[in-house]
């Protein structure tokens, strides 16, 4: 499934190319910083890339923590740097965020599915208000039986914040979805999903989990150690998920890097 994507390369216009954001963590302006990491700048670096580097997505799947402490400013300059982007996008909450204020502070509505020809897009909310752990509601789970169902001659991928695989570091893989058997058990009752894609980790990963392929994503900002017992900061620079759908059920994806300057991280925060 994984290759290598060549900067511009030419590829088939039946290709539909999505591409994954993740943890953000922004402020509420432009100015600030975390673990030593301007959020923003890092962020905006990483849309500009995209822009700059890939054919134009046709997709950009934000899978949650865009805020670092949900507030409206937040969710209006997130909205503001994605519309000057001009990228098509839908989003989903992270444990960072609140899910009812960005309802209602961001410009773009949370978007439960995104048809791209053969394929859907499934966006899956795993936040647990006040938790950093994530579960899949019996409300939200219902509905994803339903979609399925529904959607049965397409192919599926899902976005979720949480992953619901363990990923090798012990602080994270306690912060999965904690129904993730429940969850697991639904997805088996359809053919139809091809891959689950998750962000939280802020580190690449991926892994078959339950006969279905699952990937995580770097963070848009800072990267944590893998293998890692406890909380621990990486100098990887951040970086985004390129998946290419092909019109008839095959799947491509990788990890690109962006250019960044990691001197300035601080090694010395303990939490974020
Ligand atoms: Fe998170």
């Amino acid at each position: 499934m994984e290759s290598s994507l060549q900067q511009n390369e030419p590829f088939s216009h039946n290709v539909t190319r999505v591409v994954q954001l993740s943890d953000c963590h922004l402020g509420a302006d432009q100015s600030f910083m975390l673990a030593g990491i301007n959020t923003f700048h890092s962020f905006t670096q990483s849309l500009a890339e995209i822009e700059g580097n890939l054919k134009k997505p046709a997709l950009i799947a934000v899978t949650g923590d865009i805020a670092s402490a949900g507030d409206p400013q937040t969710y209006q300059l997130f909205s503001n740097a994605m519309s000057s982007s001009q990228l098509p996008y839908a989003w989903l909450p992270g444990n960072h965020d609140d899910f009812s204020l960005m309802k209602k502070s961001a410009l773009q509505p949370f978007t439960r599915l995104v048809e791209l020809g053969s394929w859907v897009a499934i966006f899956l909310v795993s936040a647990v208000p006040g938790e950093v752990y994530g579960e899949i509601s019996d409300t939200e789970l219902n509905e994803l039986d339903e979609l399925l169902a529904q959607y049965e001659d397409k192919n599926i991928v899902l976005f979720v914040h949480h992953p619901a695989a363990p990923i090798g570091c012990k602080w994270l893989d306690q912060q999965r979805i904690a129904n993730s058997e429940q969850f697991g058990d639904l997805i088996a009752q359809h053919e139809n999903v091809r891959a689950l894609f998750s962000g939280h980790v802020h580190q690449e990963n991926e892994s078959m989990w339950r006969g279905l392929p699952v990937y995580s994503v770097p963070s848009t900002c800072f990267q944590f150690a893998s293998g890692s017992d406890t909380f621990e900061l990486s100098d990887l620079p951040p970086g985004y998920r390129w998946i290419d759908l092909h019109p008839d059920g095959r799947m491509e994806t990788g990890v690109e890097r962006i250019n960044y300057d990691m001197g300035k991280m601080d090694h010395s925060c303990l939490g974020y």
